[in-house]
C-alpha cells in the first residue's frame, strides 16, 4: 500500500551537470570537451544554421575532430536515431554534442546510452526501463528553454511505427555541461516560446501540487519559478530579444527539472503520463497536451490536491476570498487563463477533430502496459485517467 507521509522525506541529491550561462558562453565549449575526443554534433532541423548558433560552435570546435548529424526531429524519432547510432558506431565517435532543444538533447541522451548497450536490441532500454548507468560522454548547447533537459537525467523517444513515447533515465545521462546563452532566445517561434513556458511552468506543477508534507523551501522555490515564469511570459512573447526576459525564461526552465525542487516532496507526474499519450496519438506538441490534461486532472482530483490548490491560488495568484473549494477551482481557472493567454488552446476539440473514444484508447494502451497506479497517491487507476481524458475534449 502506498502511505503518504506528513513530512519532508528522506532524499539524496547529486547533480553533476555544469552549467555555462549567458552571452558568449559557447565559446568556452572547446575547453569542455578534451581535442583527444571524436565529436559527433546532433541538431534538429536547421533552425542552429539561421541564427549563429552553428557557427559559433564550429568556431569553438575548431582544434577539434568532429562530424555533424542533423535531422532530429521535434520528438525525437527512433528510427532517425537508429541512423545516428550507425554513424557513431561506424565513425568511432567518443564524444556527443547536443545542439538544440529538448528533442535534440534526448534524442542525445538515448544515443549515449545506446552507443554502451550490449543487449540485442537498443529499444529494450525505454521499453524494459533499463536504467542508464554508463554512457558515452556528452555536452548540450540550448537553444530553446522548455524542458530541463540540459540539466537532468532523464529522456523521451519517441517510436511513430508503433504509436508510442516512452521515457528513459538513470544517472549516466547527465551532460557532462550544458551551455545556456539566452541570447539564443530571440530566434524561437512564438510558438515555441508559448511551448517553453507552458512546459515548464507543467514541470513544477507536477512536483508542487500535490499535498503538503512541511517543505517549505521546495514550496517556496516551486512558487518562485511559477511567479517568474507568469511576469516573464508577457515580456518574452512581446520581444524575445530582451535579454533580461530571456534570461530568466531560460533559468527557470531549467530550475523547473533538473531534480531540486523534487527532493523530499511526493510528485505527480499524471500530466505528462496522459500527454505523452496525445502526442503520440496526434503528434500534438508536448507542452501543449499539458494545457489539454491539466485543468481537468485538477478538476477530478481537487479534494485530494484541495490543500495545495489553495496554498497556490493564495500564493502565486493572490486567491484570498470564498471556501476551500472555490478557491482551489478559482486557482485551477486562473491556470487554465494563464495558459490560453500564451495562445495555447486547452481542450482537446482544438487540436483535433477525431477525439471521440480517445479516452478508451489511452485507457487501454495504460492498462495494457500496467501503468494502473497515477498520480501522487498512485491511486488514478485507467478509468480514471479516461474520466479525466473526457474532461479535456
Ligand atoms: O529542429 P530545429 O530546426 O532546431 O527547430 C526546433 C524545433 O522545430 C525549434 N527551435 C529550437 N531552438 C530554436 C528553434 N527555432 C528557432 N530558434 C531557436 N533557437 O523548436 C522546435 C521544437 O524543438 P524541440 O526540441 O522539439 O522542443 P522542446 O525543447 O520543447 O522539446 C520537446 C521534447 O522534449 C521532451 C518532450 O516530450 C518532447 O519530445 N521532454 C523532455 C524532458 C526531459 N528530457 O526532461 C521533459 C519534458 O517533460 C518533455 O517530455
Ligand atoms: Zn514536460
Amino acid at each position: 500500500m502506498f502511505i503518504c507521509s506528513s513530512s519532508m522525506q528522506n532524499f539524496e541529491l547529486q547533480n553533476p551537470v555544469k552549467i555555462l550561462f549567458g552571452k558568449g558562453e559557447i565559446s568556452k565549449l572547446s575547453q569542455e570537451i578534451p581535442t583527444s575526443e571524436k565529436v559527433l554534433i546532433l541538431y534538429g532541423g536547421g533552425s542552429i544554421k539561421k541564427n549563429g548558433v552553428y557557427e559559433q560552435v564550429i568556431a569553438a570546435l575548431k582544434d577539434h575532430t568532429y562530424l555533424e548529424f542533423g535531422g532530429i526531429p521535434a520528438n525525437p524519432e527512433y528510427e532517425i536515431l537508429l541512423n545516428a547510432l550507425e554513424v557513431i558506431k561506424s565513425e568511432g565517435i567518443t564524444y556527443l554534442l547536443a545542439v538544440g532543444g529538448g528533442s535534440v538533447i534526448d534524442g542525445t541522451k538515448f544515443l549515449a546510452s545506446a552507443a554502451l548497450y550490449e543487449g540485442e536490441s537498443p529499444w529494450d532500454i525505454l521499453d524494459q526501463g533499463i536504467r542508464t548507468f554508463e554512457a558515452m560522454p556528452f555536452g548540450t548547447v540550448l537553444t530553446l528553454p522548455a524542458t530541463g533537459s540540459e540539466m537532468n537525467s532523464g529522456a523521451v523517444v519517441s517510436r511513430k511505427e508503433i504509436g508510442e513515447k516512452r521515457g528513459m533515465g538513470g544517472p549516466g545521462l547527465f551532460p557532462k555541461f550544458s551551455v545556456l546563452d539566452p541570447t539564443v532566445v530571440a530566434t524561437i517561434p512564438k510558438r515555441q516560446l508559448a511551448n517553453g513556458l507552458t512546459d515548464s511552468y507543467m514541470h513544477v506543477m507536477e512536483q508542487y501540487l500535490t499535498y503538503p508534507v512541511g517543505a517549505d523551501l521546495q514550496d517556496r522555490i516551486a512558487e518562485g519559478i511559477l511567479s517568474s515564469l507568469i511576469e516573464t511570459a508577457p515580456k518574452i512573447l512581446k520581444d524575445p530579444s530582451d535579454y533580461e526576459a530571456a534570461a530568466n525564461f531560460m533559468w527557470c526552465c531549467t530550475m523547473a527539472l533538473n531534480g531540486l525542487i523534487q527532493k523530499g516532496v511526493p510528485t505527480d507526474w499524471a500530466v505528462h503520463a496522459i500527454g505523452h499519450e496525445l502526442t503520440a496519438l496526434f503528434g500534438i506538441d508536448h507542452a501543449r497536451t499539458l494545457a489539454i490534461v491539466a485543468p481537468s486532472h485538477y478538476r477530478y482530483n481537487l479534494k485530494s490536491k484541495m490543500e495545495k490548490l489553495v496554498q497556490y491560488g493564495e500564493r502565486v495568484w493572490n486567491i484570498t476570498e470564498g471556501n476551500s473549494e472555490e478557491r482551489a477551482s478559482k486557482a485551477i481557472e486562473k491556470t487554465e487563463l494563464f495558459f490560453q493567454s500564451l495562445d495555447i488552446p486547452t481542450r482537446l476539440s482544438d487540436y483535433t477533430e477525431q477525439y471521440e473514444g480517445t479516452a478508451q484508447t489511452i485507457g487501454n494502451t495504460l492498462n495494457d502496459r500496467g501503468w494502473t497506479a497515477l498520480g501522487e497517491h498512485r491511486s488514478l487507476s485507467p478509468k480514471d485517467v479516461e474520466s479525466i481524458v473526457e474532461m479535456s475534449y
